[in-house]
């Protein structure tokens, strides 16, 4: 860490991140697609849900840990998905997998990960560490990616669907965002000499998505996804009731609340808006789990009190690994745990059962 003084909360990390990255690594973490509408509605929703505490609880005791998919977890967050975790760190996702593993939370890998399914298996052992799939259209590409994750002990698939072709992210069309030539997608380039990002013109990110990623996936699929491994599936980037009621239809165990961090569709509904739609239609058969705008210990808080199972954090793993690798990444979840335990206590929870929607009320106008 270069800073002599050591971040207090995630926003620090943020601010310091940006004078570490690159212009256009910086650009494509922290924007969104279109008018950045969604983008900022992730982080305005919240402010609208308003939390009613519980007064004289005994909570000199407090547990945080949770299930997630059967398995346990110290606290009820997962690392969400994040591409191209070296441009924030040499180490990239090893680094965020060895922080996730001995902060007991889980970690999504990200089909576009620039350190492999196999090398981030080997440093992280325990824990629900889950692989991320982008279906592409070539099919015995996407099975092997899916054997891979299975012969490596991942414990879940999660299918990301908000995702046919990517988004319109102007700032990286602008940066004609490419991958530095050292750096390469570790889970497909080993499979199949793929046109890398680097070499286009655009954003690279964008024409990768357009060619090699099949905007024509439907329900159908999933049960062929759900026929290559006996892995539990997690959908992510639902946004309605009656998708949460076809995902549990077609197999799903989890549901992910999620509008991709504002990044595909401007103008999506913020995820934590959604998420009480999502737990009515389903909350009662399948885990719900949500993700967008996580930045504070009380914004778990509130995604929790409307039925969340955990919350996935995406930038703030960035701004953390872009500071200091392993230990920014242990850092921002060490200051997400101790929030959240400090919200519980002040709001009468000894325990994540203690959470319920009665702690929150939204308030839409002043
Ligand atoms: C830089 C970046 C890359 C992402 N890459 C992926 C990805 O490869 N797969 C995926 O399903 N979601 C991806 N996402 C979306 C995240 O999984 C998650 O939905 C989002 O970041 C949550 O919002 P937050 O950043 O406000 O926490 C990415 C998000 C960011 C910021």
């Amino acid at each position: 860490m270069n800073s002599p003084v050591k971040p207090i909360n995630v926003f620090e990390y943020k601010a310091l991140a940006q004078q570490d990255l690159s212009k256009m690594a910086w650009d494509y973490y922290a924007s969104g697609a279109g008018d950045e509408v969604s983008l900022r509605e992730n982080r305005a929703a919240f402010e609208r849900w308003k939390l009613r505490p519980r007064m004289l609880v005994d909570v000199s005791q407090r547990d945080l840990s949770t299930q997630i998919l059967g398995q346990f977890q110290q606290l009820p967050i997962l690392i969400a998905p994040t591409a191209f975790q070296c441009l924030a760190h040499p180490e990239g996702e090893i680094a965020t997998a060895k922080a996730a593993a001995k902060l007991g939370v889980g970690m999504v890998l990200s089909t576009m990960a620039t350190k492999s399914i196999e090398e981030v298996a080997d440093v992280s052992q325990q824990g629900n560490r889950w692989f991320q799939l982008y279906v592409h259209r070539d099919r015995g590409l996407t099975r092997a990616l899916v054997e891979r994750a299975y012969a490596k002990g991942y414990t879940a698939i999660c299918l990301t669907v908000d995702a046919p072709l990517l988004g319109r992210r102007e700032k990286d069309t602008r940066n004609q965002f490419a991958l530095p030539a050292e750096m390469e997608l570790a889970n497909i380039a080993t499979l199949k000499d793929l046109e890398l990002p680097h070499k286009y013109g655009e954003s690279g990110l964008f024409a990768y998505f357009a060619e090699q990623l099949d905007p024509g996936l439907t329900w159908k699929d999933v049960e062929w996804l759900q026929s290559l491994s006996p892995l539990p599936l997690a959908i992510k980037g639902i946004l309605r009731d009656d998708d949460a009621v076809r995902a549990v239809e077609h197999g799903a165990k989890a549901v992910i609340v999620s509008n991709h961090g504002g990044r595909q569709l401007d103008g999506a509904i913020a995820s934590i808006d959604a998420l009480s739609e999502v737990v009515g239609a389903v909350g009662d058969k399948v885990e719900v789990l949500m993700d967008g705008g996580i930045r504070r210990g009380i914004d778990i808080l509130k995604a929790l009190a409307l039925g969340a199972k955990a919350v996935l954090v995406g930038r703030p793993i960035l701004w953390g690994l872009t500071v200091a690798g392993e230990m920014g990444v242990g850092h921002v979840l060490e200051i997400l745990r101790d929030e959240l335990d400090l919200a519980m206590a002040l709001s009468g929870c000894a325990k994540l059962s203690d959470i319920d929607s009665s702690l929150v009320r939204y308030i839409s106008c002043c």
